[in-house]
Parts: structure tokens; sequence; C-alpha cells
């Protein structure tokens, strides 16, 4: 279901040809937004050069499509350092983590995307790496086995999480700097497509920026991606530059409506009011009546649907909001009377 266009992970529509590559920021000054972020960063970047020592270890967590990956490149980049990356999924033995930390250089950035997903013993490993830059390997089996213990460079790690609350203590205790990414306002996914527009060679006036920001759910990597398929549809159409018209000509087509909701969203809606009487409802009953998993619901659908005030989290579920019954165009009325 969720190959659309509004998903903010990444799809098929979303590897990279030469032109999409040049979009993604590689300095901090071209990385749109996030201005506390931003300067806190800088302050830590300057004074880990000043003491030529490595930057302490950061965790980034927010939403899919915020730009976490992108931000740890930046980092890299300013701090005139190499990066290797991985993820949790991947890092499935001590070995694969033991290869990577032994062949890091002084100083380098370790990106280990998704960091909520790694088991148990590669976790284990990695705390005295992150502590003190040590490495235990077991040598042998049985009584006669021992630990040796091995130096490894001084290197940052960056994690990136959807879920800082699924990563365990002793793992998050060891960042010393804890960052939050969030949704983007519409002025600044205005600056960010006005950015890609010009690298990808496409004229858009600013009336139409502003019209697909608003419906890019506050992400850049589907206000990048909606621009593609705006530049294909332009092509077809011939149409030379990209105005209001011809971004809600393409918008239509998209099936995207002007709250920036597509099917699923208005699907979701609509299952909590009318199969679930409004709520409260729990998150499994709707991801079984939606044919959608749990983790797709609360990381992709919600996130975005609670933010705009149309779905409210309590202890007992999700119920839907007197915007949602507006929205839907459905009568909330008769709710009210079986309340009161
Ligand atoms: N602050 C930003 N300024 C400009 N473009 C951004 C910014 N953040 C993200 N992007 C764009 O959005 C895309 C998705 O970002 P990414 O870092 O992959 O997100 P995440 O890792 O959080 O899922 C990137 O390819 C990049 O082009
Ligand atoms: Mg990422």
């Amino acid at each position: 279901m969720k190959k659309e266009i509004l998903t903010p992970q990444k799809t098929d529509y979303d590897i990279e040809t030469p032109y999409e590559r040049d979009v993604r920021p590689r300095k901090l000054t071209d990385y749109i937004g996030q201005e506390k972020v931003k300067d806190g960063l800088k302050i830590f970047i300057e004074a880990a050069k000043h003491r030529g020592d490595n930057l302490d270890h950061i965790l980034l967590y927010g939403p899919p499509g915020v730009g976490k990956t992108t931000l740890a490149y930046v980092i890299a980049h300013e701090l005139n350092v190499s990066i290797k990356i991985t993820s949790g999924p991947i890092l499935e033995k001590i070995g694969d983590l033991a290869a990577i930390l032994t062949n890091l250089e002084e100083r380098e950035v370790l990106f280990i995307d998704e960091i909520h997903r790694l088991n148990r013993s590669v976790e284990e490993m990695l705390y005295p790496a992150l502590e003190e830059y040590k490495l235990d390997i077991l040598i042998g089996q049985g009584p006669g086995a021992k630990i040796l213990r091995i130096d490894i460079p001084r290197f940052t790690l960056i994690g990136a999480t959807t879920r800082a609350g699924l990563l365990t203590s002793p793992l998050r205790n060891r960042f010393g700097l804890t960052m939050r990414l969030d949704y983007y306002k519409d002025d600044e996914i205005v600056y960010i497509l006005e950015r890609s527009a010009k690298i990808m060679g496409l004229t858009i006036n600013r009336e139409a920026s502003l019209e697909v920001a608003q419906r890019t759910r506050g992400t850049p990597r589907i206000a990048n991606r909606i621009l593609r398929r705006i530049r294909d549809y332009a092509q077809v159409k011939s149409h030379e530059i990209i105005d209001r018209a011809c971004v809600l000509e393409a918008f239509e087509l998209l099936d995207v409506d002007d709250k920036g909701f597509d099917s699923m969203d208005r699907k979701l809606l609509d299952t909590i009011i009318d199969k679930f009487s409004g709520g409260p409802v729990g998150i499994d009953s709707l991801a079984a009546s939606l044919s959608e998993d749990k983790e797709t619901l609360e990381d992709v659908y919600e996130p975005y649907l609670i933010q705009k005030g149309y779905i409210q989290r309590t202890t007992r579920g999700r119920m839907a909001t007197p915007l949602a019954y507006e929205y839907l165009k459905k009568n909330s009325k008769q709710r009210e009377d079986t309340l009161f």
C-alpha cells in the first residue's frame, strides 16, 4: 500500500541518479532549518576541531525523511573526516562490528542507522568502544578462553533512530549529545524545494513551491520526491515553468489532497470514526482493521495526523478529533449524544 508518494521512508523512486544525489546537502550552510540543532552542532564541532580531538558521540532521532542521514554526512564534512555507514540490522554478528571498529581512522565518523535494532551482543561490544575506545575480543572457548582487550581509534559514533524510546538506557547514556530533528515548517520546505529545483535545472515559482510545501508533511524526502514527480508531469505536459496550476494538476493525479493527506490517511481516519465510533481504539485493532502493520502506522501515519490534530493518542487508544470529523464531513453530533 505504502509505495505511495507520501511515504516518508525510502522507496524505489528515491534510488539516486547523479542529479538526485546532488540534491542532498553536504555542508551545514546548505542544510536548511533545524536551527537549534545546527547552532549546537557548530559549537561542538568547532570545539572538537580546536582540541584536535574526536567529536562526542551523537544520537539523532526523529521521524523518517527529516534529514538524519544527511546530517551525519554534513557533520563528517564539517569535521573534515570521512564517514563509514552501517545499520543496526546489518550488524548481525559481533565480528561484523569488530571488523568495522578496528578499521576506523582516528576521529572518523561511524554512522549506525536504525541503531535501536542492534542485537544485544553487538550492542554490548559497543559499550567499551564508545566509552574507552577499547574492544574486548574473546579468544578460545570454554574454561581456557581469554579476553583480549585492544585499542581502537578515537572515533565519533552517530546513531540514528526513529524511536529514541526503544534504545536501552546503557546505550542512550553513552551518547554525549542527543539531538531531535523535527518536521519542517512550510517556509523551510519552500527553501528546500527551491534549492533542489535549481540543482535539477527546473523553474518553479514561489506560489507553486508553497502549494507543494503544504502537502509534504514537513518532510524533505517527500518534498524532493514530489518535486521529481512534478518535473515528470511538467515534462510530459510541456510546461516550461512550474506554476500553481501545474502543481494542482499533478496533485490531482497523485491523489494527494490539499491537507497533504493521501488515501491511506483518509482510510485511517474513516476507520476510527466508522468502525470504532471515533475511538478510543487500540493500535493493534486499528492495524488489523487496516491490514497494515503496527510499526508503519506508528512511524509513518500517526505522527503527522497527531501533529496536525486529527488524531489524539490517549491511554485507552487513538481517538478521532473534531477536526477529523470536519475533514471527512462526518457528523460528530451523534457521538456526543452517546457520550453525554
Ligand atoms: N535540512 C535539509 N535541507 C535540505 N535537504 C534536506 C534536509 N534534510 C533532508 N533533506 C533531503 O531529504 C532527503 C532525505 O533525508 P535523509 O537524511 O535521508 O532522512 P532520514 O535519514 O532522516 O530518513 C535527503 O536526500 C535530502 O536531500
Ligand atoms: Mg536515513
